[in-house]
């Protein structure tokens, strides 16, 4: 048994409550190799915001679990060298077991999601109770979800969605005692989130996705005033990424994301937790198909994995400062 706090990692409790009380949402960044966590890292240190490193169970699968951890050891390690000890949480993304959730747990993860959403109703009140009960005996964390996201990635795709209902939360918060909660109010995973006959087409015949539902939002944060609430799904699909992508011989069609200034209000409601992947996969990408086409004669891995390092630490502090409101609430 590790514990995270030997790792000098924190759990989620004390940054959701400043979050909540100073309008911003907390980063989650998914990360899968050493480029992604330096740039995360290297942003979060840079604009002075706490952050949670995410690992899906399918970067535990491409990258390894152990290593993963060490990284974000070392993760620590390397924002005190670069002069900020920032909040650094290493959070299990859409545990889908309790035994995955244990195992994350037992190994220094200090907080972990339990995605039940796609069960009935109280088979995830069972299964997020039973995570619960085991992670708080080590102070780690836990966040459920209710209601459904639509998106395809990985290992975490759903055809359809639907929305959370605000009659659900007390009882589900009540009964499972998690420590925050995942929910759908129309945002979705991957970089196509809505197909084209959902959205309208603004001048430049770019795709605008229907607005996020802030009504249910609301009744949510009128049910259970001050929980912690968590938005997955919230890439935005920056077209300058998609377009430097498709004249680099990519193929990327109809893909559309949230909109930063709906993402920057939720980060002012009891929003605490803004889940960012598609984005960063977007730009490093962009970057290394355009290093492929206009430099033909590169061989050396640094020589674009590290622009596309680059791009993608100026997303995340972009991120960080324009879109959640993180930046600069580390002392
Ligand atoms: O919500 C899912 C995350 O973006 C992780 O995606 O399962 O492809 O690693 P992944
Ligand atoms: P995006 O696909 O919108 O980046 O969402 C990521 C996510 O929700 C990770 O859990
Ligand atoms: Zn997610």
């Amino acid at each position: 048994m590790i514990s995270y706090k030997d790792l000098g990692l924190v759990n989620t409790r004390e940054m959701f409550k400043k979050a909540i009380e100073g309008g911003y949402a907390i980063p989650a960044f998914n990360f899968n190799n050493m480029e992604q966590m330096q740039a995360i890292i290297s942003a979060c240190v840079e604009c002075s915001s706490p952050v949670i490193l995410q690992v899906s169970s399918g970067a535990r699968n491409y990258a390894n679990q152990t290593l993963l951890r060490y990284m974000a050891q070392g993760a620590v390690e390397f924002a005190k060298e670069m002069g900020k000890n920032i909040p650094i949480v290493l959070h299990l993304d859409h545990g889908n077991s309790f035994e995955l959730c244990k195992s994350c747990i037992d190994m220094g993860f200090s907080s972990v999601m339990i995605d039940g959403s796609h069960l009935p109703y109280d088979e995830n009140v069972a299964l997020t109770k039973k995570v619960v009960d085991y992670a708080h005996q080590f102070d780690v964390t836990v966040e459920g979800e209710l209601g459904v996201l639509a998106g395809v990635e990985d290992e975490v795709s759903s055809e359809v969605a639907h929305y959370t209902r605000p009659e659900e939360v007390i009882d589900f918060v009540s009964k499972t005692g998690v420590d925050s909660l995942a929910i759908s109010i129309g945002t979705s995973h991957g970089a196509n989130k809505f197909k084209p006959e959902q959205c309208t087409r603004n001048a430049d015949g770019i795709l605008v996705p229907p607005p996020l539902r802030f009504d249910i939002l609301a009744e949510i944060e009128k049910q259970i005033p001050g929980f912690p609430i968590v938005l997955h799904g919230s890439s935005s699909v920056p077209q300058e990424y998609v377009k430097i992508i498709n004249t680099h011989g990519g193929a990327l069609k109809d893909a559309v994301g949230i909109p930063e200034e709906e993402l920057r209000k939720a980060a002012k409601s009891a929003v605490c937790k803004i889940n960012i992947d598609s984005d960063g996969r977007l730009a490093m990408t962009a970057m290394v198909r355009k290093i492929f086409v206009d430099n033909p004669a590169e061989f050396d891995p640094r020589k674009y994995l590290g622009p596309a390092r680059e791009e993608l630490k100026k997303l995340y502090m972009h991120k960080c400062v324009n879109v959640l409101g993180s930046a600069g609430t580390v002392e």
